[in-house]
């Protein structure tokens, strides 16, 4: 599956079974997170595009909060090929 970080625009791969945070880290490219179990919060974001499923029963997300669209990527394997709205998000390899 492909991700897409925005908005500036990072790309990267996620193998099935994979979390978007593993991706993420496997390709350099940092995202906001703490507990990376889905407690914390701090690595919340929008979903702007495809599906994910969380990996644990009860994210720390409200039901409003999910149908927003809202997702946390330390527990959150893409279905699909996905774009996250996170501008927090920067890549190691950048300047
Ligand atoms: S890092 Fe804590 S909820 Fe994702």
């Amino acid at each position: 599956m492909r991700v897409r970080v925005d908005p500036r625009g990072f790309a990267f791969d996620a193998d099935p079974g994979q979390t978007l945070l593993r991706a993420a880290d496997a390709a350099g490219v940092q995202l906001p997170s703490s507990c990376r179990n889905g407690t914390c919060r701090t690595c919340i974001c929008q979903l702007r595009a495809g599906q994910v499923r969380h990996t644990i029963d009860w994210p720390g997300l409200s039901a409003e909060e999910k149908s927003d669209g809202w997702i946390l990527p330390c527990v959150a394997e893409p279905l699909s090929d996905v774009v996250l709205d996170l501008p927090a998000a920067f890549s190691v390899f950048d300047d």
